[in-house]
């Protein structure tokens, strides 16, 4: 493992300099493969030490670099010391390096390899909520939702992987004045039988007629304040129907998450809160924090001098309540339910002042735990088509998805193993997608495009699946060789060893996404993996060699594809076994 290595440096470094070897664990990094051969493979930069006070700040960096690195003494784990540009580079065994990164994986399979690296300590921090996805009953899924499932879904792995207790919450848009419009809508345009048949079809078929009609049909509006205020008033028949229209679509919405492989330990929406919306205007209230604006609103003064400057709604003049005044009840309640640590909201950047203020109130009303709550925002997908047209449901992009890939598939010659096509086109195409939309920075907005992400060479998620079937298609070629012991000398040649020193690098990767909640330091990390092994196939055959040999390769290439599993299943894909 990576820690073993360090802690050695550490230590050396310790003893030489008189100082504690924790301060140096953080400041030495694996060094990243690059194409040329490359000799050292832990750095540690000296001028970050030396603003951080650990080394004195005066004199020449280099003279110093050059001096420290002198007086460490090498031994047999750390072969070779040097020092350039401000760096001390550090070379370990070769040997002791194949060991100690194999070591773990005696069956080819290691599920938690890196994770118990003292780099990643302070991220277990108890219970984290996850509130992700949260599409709105009867309107269109958009590409924003579909980015914030994904990107939810990643944060809630990687937090859970790192040992946290994770609840993952769908916030359910199933309130508000659009169920008036539904309501007045279906009792003219609905039909049980369609919803029943298909229901978030029919339902969002019914909005936007609704929609239309209202536009000049001043009736429908009239019903729809009606329906509304009826459902607002808990009236039996508006609330039967408003909750066949919600538990009809979370079913529908169950049954496609689970094509894509999430899953909702709670889904909420906005309903739930009706009564404790209203709770937080009183304590607003209570408190001297709610005035009235000229219109007669309620609102909550945010401005930094007190002078009303930057005002944030919570009461309509008609005493109804907002979205806003909906989500500071939620958080409240989430809190007082699952008691958690840390809270993790994920939408588009559009919402980022929404949030902002979200926070500021709640600090204001004194829970001081909405710190520790945190808007993870995303930039916008533009052009996400299918053949047929616009999306307007999550399944339709599964759909295309596969039947693109589907279609790729039978194109070509190497693929034809699978004895389940549809499914593994459907995990192909998902992995496609959600690595061409986790390679940038979230806040990045990008061009969705089918073909450059389904492309089966290249930076895509089809590579990622291909070379991890080839390796599962690799191990079950050998299953007759024994895996239980290996020798560590018998990998030598560099392409081996640039797996070995790419691993090493596995949980520093866990740990940068784990700090900005980024997924593509693990996507990069992963490709790079990916063309590693590429080089290494070619160039350490396991066929023909002689069974020592044979053996140790078997183990390399079994340890690299359970890191690029691992790594998959963190981000959200399903690694598939033949293709
Ligand atoms: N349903 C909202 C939308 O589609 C997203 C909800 C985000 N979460 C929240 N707690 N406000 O825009």
């Amino acid at each position: 493992m990576a820690c073993f290595f360090r802690r050695r440096i550490a230590e050396k470094l310790g003893r030489t300099l008189q100082q504690s070897e924790d301060v140096f664990i953080p400041a030495l990094t694996a060094i990243p493969v690059l194409k040329k051969q490359q000799s050292a493979d832990f750095r540690l930069a000296i001028g970050p030490l030396r603003s951080g006070g650990v080394l004195p700040s005066s004199g020449d960096i280099q003279l110093q670099t050059e001096n420290l690195a002198a007086q460490l003494k090498q031994d047999s784990v750390v072969e070779e010391i040097s020092a350039a540009c401000g760096m001390i580079n550090f070379r370990v065994n070769r040997r002791l390096l194949a060991e100690k990164m194999l070591e773990s994986f005696k069956n080819g399979e290691n599920n938690t390899f890196g994770l118990d690296s003292e780099l990643l300590k302070s991220f277990q921090r108890g219970t984290t909520l996850v509130e992700y996805s949260s599409p709105n009953i009867a309107k269109k899924f958009h590409a924003g939702h579909l980015r914030s499932t994904i990107i939810g879904n990643f944060i809630a792995n990687l937090k859970e992987s790192l040992g946290n207790r994770v609840v993952r919450m769908n916030y359910l848009g199933d309130w508000g004045m659009q169920f008036g419009l539904l309501g007045a809508g279906f009792s003219r345009f609905g039909s049980f039988e369609k919803l029943k048949q298909n229901p978030l079809q029919h339902l969002f078929e019914v909005y936007v007629q609704v929609n239309k009609e209202a536009e000049r049909d001043e009736d429908i509006n009239r019903a729809a304040r009606d329906f509304f205020r009826q459902l607002e008033q808990h009236q039996a028949e508006a609330v039967s129907l408003w909750r066949q229209f919600r538990e009809i679509t979370v079913d529908e919405y169950r049954r496609v998450y689970e094509r894509l492989g999430i899953r909702f330990d709670v889904y909420c929406g906005e309903s739930f809160h009706q009564r404790g919306a209203h709770e937080v205007v009183e304590q607003l209230q209570g408190r001297g924090l709610l005035k009235t604006s000229e219109k007669g609103t309620g609102v909550v003064d945010l401005s930094p001098h007190g002078d009303m400057s930057s005002v944030c709604t919570l009461l309509r003049s008609d005493g109804t309540t907002l979205y806003i005044t909906r989500d500071i009840a939620a958080a409240i309640d989430r809190k007082e339910k699952y008691h958690f640590d840390e809270m993790i909201y994920v939408t588009d950047k559009s919402q980022e002042n929404h949030f902002h203020q979200l926070f500021q109130i709640l600090l204001n009303m004194g829970h001081s735990w909405a710190k520790r709550c945190r808007h993870v925002p995303f930039g916008l997908v533009r052009g996400m088509k299918t053949r047929t047209g616009e999306v307007v449901f999550l399944e339709d992009v599964l759909d295309e998805a596969r039947s693109r890939m589907l279609h790729n598939m039978s194109q070509s010659h190497t693929t034809k193993e699978t004895e389940q096509p549809a499914d593994t086109a459907e995990k192909v195409g998902m992995s496609a997608l959600i690595v061409q939309d986790f390679k940038g920075p979230l806040l990045s907005d990008y061009k969705f495009d089918w073909d450059r992400m389904l492309q089966a060479q290249g930076d895509t998620g089809v590579f990622l699946q291909y070379t991890h079937a080839r390796l599962c298609s690799l191990m079950r070629k050998n299953e007759g060789v024994d895996r239980e012991s290996f020798d560590p000398s018998l990998l030598p040649e560099q392409a081996g060893v640039f797996i070995l020193q790419h691993l090493l690098r596995y949980d520093e990767v866990l740990h940068h996404s784990a700090q900005d909640l980024q997924p593509r330091h693990l996507v990069t990390f992963l490709l790079k993996l990916c063309h590693l092994i590429a080089s290494a196939h070619r160039e350490l055959p396991v066929k023909g060699s002689p069974q020592d040999v044979a053996q140790a390769r078997l183990r390399l290439f079994g340890a690299a594809r359970s890191v690029l599993a691992n790594g998959m299943r963190i981000l959200g894909v399903s690694p598939v076994d033949k293709m």
